[in-house]
C-alpha cells in the first residue's frame, strides 16, 4: 500500500510539476561553452517533451541563470507554455563557435516556428551580450548576428512580462503571426560607454530593432522599449510570401514608452512583384523620449514590382526632446557600413545631401491625430513623396509643436508631393492642399 501511494504520489507530482529544463541536463551559474551548447539542447528538448507528453508547461526558475546556445529551430508546437523566470544569457565568451545553419547564418538564440497556442511568459531575462557583436559589424563590415527571440508562421501566440536585452541583432522577430499578442514586454539596450553612442550616431548599435512583425491581427500593449533603431517595425508581406499573411494589417499598439529609438516604424517597405502591403495600422497612446525618429513611415526605394502603405493612424503620442527627427514619412533612410544605401542621406536637408524619392510605393490615408512634440533640436519633420505618385489623403489634425529649444533649422515640416487636409496644428505641412478645411468623412 505504501508503495502504491508514494507511486501515485510521484506519478502526480510528475504530472503536476511543469517541466524543468534542468531535468534535461541544463546547468544553471556557468558560462562555459560547453555549459551553453548543453543547456540550448536542454532547452529544445523539454520544449519537445512537453509538446509530446501530457504535461505542456516548461519551465526556467526565478533566480537561476543560464548561459545558452541555440540547439536549431523547433517546429510545430501546439498548446505549450514557455515559463521564462530566471534568466538566459547568450553565450558570448571567446572559445568555440556561435553554431550556425546549413546557409552559414549564425541561429538565433531561441527559434520557433509552426505553433498552434504558444505562450511565453514570466519574469525573465533574455540578455544577449550584444556590444561585442555591433562593434565586429562597425569595425568589418561584415553582418552575421542572431536574434534573441525569433518566431514565425504562428497562430494564437501570447508573449508576455519578460524582458529582452542587448540582441546581438533584432530583439524580437515575429513573422507571419496570426492573432497575436504581446504585453507587458521589455526591450533594453545598454550602450554602456555614452562615447561610442555618439561616436557612432546613427548607426551604432545597428538593426538591434525591438521588435519586428508581420503578420495579421496583433495587439501590443505595455512595452517598453529603449533602444537605438525601430522601437517596432511593422513590416510588409505579399501575396504567396507566407502561410497565414498576404498583406500584414490589424494590427494596434498602444499604452507603451519608447526611450531613444528609431520610431515606431511601418516599413520599411520596398516594392514586390506580388505587392509588398501594409494596411489598418494603428498606433496610439505612446510616449516618447529623447527618439531619434517617433513617426517614421519608410517606403524602400526598388527597380520594379510595387507597394502600398494605407489606412495607417497614429493618435496621441507625445513626442519630447526627439534627438532627430520627430516625424519621418518618406524613403528610408539606411546606409550600413559596408552596406545597403537607399540613397537617402542621414544629413539629408544639408547641402549636397539628397533623399529621392521613388514612386512604386503608394502612401496613402495616413492620419496624425493629437500629436505634441516638445522642443527637439530638428524641425518637426519629412514629409517627402515622388511627383509621379503622390502620397494621398493625409491628415493631420491637431498636430502640435511646442518649446523647441534651437532654431537655426526651418521650423516647418520639409514637404513635396502630398495631397492632405491639416487642422487645429500650430505647424501646417506647406505642400498640403487643403490646410484648415473640414477633411472628408472618409478619413478617420
Ligand atoms: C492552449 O494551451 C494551454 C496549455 O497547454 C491549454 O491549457 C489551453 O487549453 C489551450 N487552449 C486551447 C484553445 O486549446
Ligand atoms: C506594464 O508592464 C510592466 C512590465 O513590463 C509591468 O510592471 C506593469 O505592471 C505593466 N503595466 C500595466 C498597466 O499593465
Ligand atoms: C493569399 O492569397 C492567395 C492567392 O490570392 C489566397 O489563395 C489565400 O487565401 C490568401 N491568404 C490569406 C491568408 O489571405
Ligand atoms: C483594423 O484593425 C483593427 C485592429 O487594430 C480591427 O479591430 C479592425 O476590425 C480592422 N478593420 C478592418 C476593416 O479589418
Ligand atoms: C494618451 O496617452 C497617454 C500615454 O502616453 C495616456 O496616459 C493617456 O490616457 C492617453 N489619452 C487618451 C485620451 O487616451
Ligand atoms: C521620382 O521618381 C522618378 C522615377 O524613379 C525619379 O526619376 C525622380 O527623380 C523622383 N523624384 C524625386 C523628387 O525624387
Amino acid at each position: 500500500m505504501k508503495v502504491l501511494v508514494s507511486a501515485w504520489l510521484c506519478s502526480f507530482i510528475f504530472i503536476s510539476a511543469a517541466l524543468n529544463i534542468d531535468q534535461f541536463g541544463a546547468i544553471s551559474g556557468e558560462s562555459a561553452f560547453h555549459v551553453a551548447i548543453k543547456n540550448g539542447e536542454a532547452f529544445n528538448n523539454a520544449v519537445i517533451s512537453a509538446n509530446t507528453g501530457s504535461d505542456r508547461t516548461v519551465v526556467i526558475s526565478a533566480g537561476k541563470t543560464y548561459w545558452m546556445l541555440p540547439a536549431g529551430t523547433l517546429y510545430n508546437l501546439n498548446n505549450l507554455v514557455i515559463n521564462i523566470d530566471g534568466t538566459i544569457i547568450a553565450w558570448g565568451g571567446e572559445e568555440g563557435e556561435w553554431p550556425t545553419g546549413p546557409n552559414g547564418h549564425v541561429l538565433d538564440l531561441i527559434s520557433i516556428q509552426n505553433t498552434n497556442n504558444l505562450t511565453i511568459q514570466g519574469t525573465g531575462l533574455i540578455e544577449g551580450q550584444g556590444y561585442n557583436w555591433w562593434w565586429k559589424v562597425i569595425l568589418t563590415g561584415k553582418d552575421n548576428r542572431p536574434d534573441l527571440l525569433n518566431i514565425g508562421h504562428s497562430q494564437n501566440t501570447l508573449i508576455q512580462g519578460i524582458t529582452l536585452k542587448n540582441s546581438p541583432q533584432y530583439h524580437a522577430f515575429l513573422f507571419d503571426m496570426y492573432e497575436l499578442i504581446v504585453q507587458d514586454f521589455t526591450v533594453h539596450v545598454d550602450v554602456t560607454d555614452t562615447k561610442d553612442f555618439l561616436e557612432w550616431l546613427p548607426t551604432f548599435p545597428l538593426n538591434t530593432d525591438g521588435i519586428d512583425i508581420s503578420g495579421r491581427n496583433v495587439y501590443f500593449r505595455n512595452l517598453t522599449i529603449q533602444n537605438f533603431d525601430d522601437a517596432v517595425a511593422v513590416k510588409p508581406s505579399h501575396t504567396g510570401q507566407y502561410i497565414y499573411t498576404n498583406c500584414t494589417e490589424n494590427i494596434l499598439i498602444e499604452n507603451s514608452n519608447i526611450k531613444y529609438g528609431v520610431g515606431m516604424s511601418i516599413g520599411s517597405v520596398p516594392p514586390n512583384d506580388n505587392l509588398a502591403c501594409v494596411q489598418n495600422i494603428t498606433i496610439r497612446n505612446i510616449n516618447f523620449e529623447t527618439p531619434l525618429k517617433a513617426v517614421y513611415i519608410k517606403p524602400n526605394p526598388g527597380t520594379h514590382g510595387q507597394g502600398i502603405i494605407s489606412n495607417i493612424l497614429y493618435e496621441n503620442l507625445t513626442i519630447n526632446d526627439a534627438l532627430w527627427w520627430a516625424i519621418w514619412i518618406g524613403p528610408q533612410q539606411q546606409d550600413q557600413p559596408g552596406g545597403y544605401s537607399t540613397g537617402c542621406s542621414f544629413l539629408f536637408p544639408l547641402p549636397g545631401y539628397k533623399c529621392p524619392t521613388d514612386p512604386l510605393v503608394t502612401v496613402e490615408f495616413i492620419t496624425l491625430k493629437d500629436i505634441n512634440i516638445y522642443k527637439g533640436v530638428n524641425s518637426p519633420g519629412v514629409l517627402l513623396c515622388n511627383e509621379t505618385n503622390p502620397c494621398t489623403n493625409f491628415l493631420f489634425d491637431n498636430v502640435n509643436v511646442y518649446h523647441r529649444s534651437f532654431f537655426p533649422v526651418p521650423e516647418g515640416y520639409y514637404c513635396s508631393n502630398v495631397q492632405g487636409w491639416a487642422k487645429n496644428s500650430n505647424v501646417y505641412p506647406r505642400c498640403f492642399t487643403k490646410i484648415g478645411e473640414d477633411y472628408p468623412e472618409f478619413l478617420r
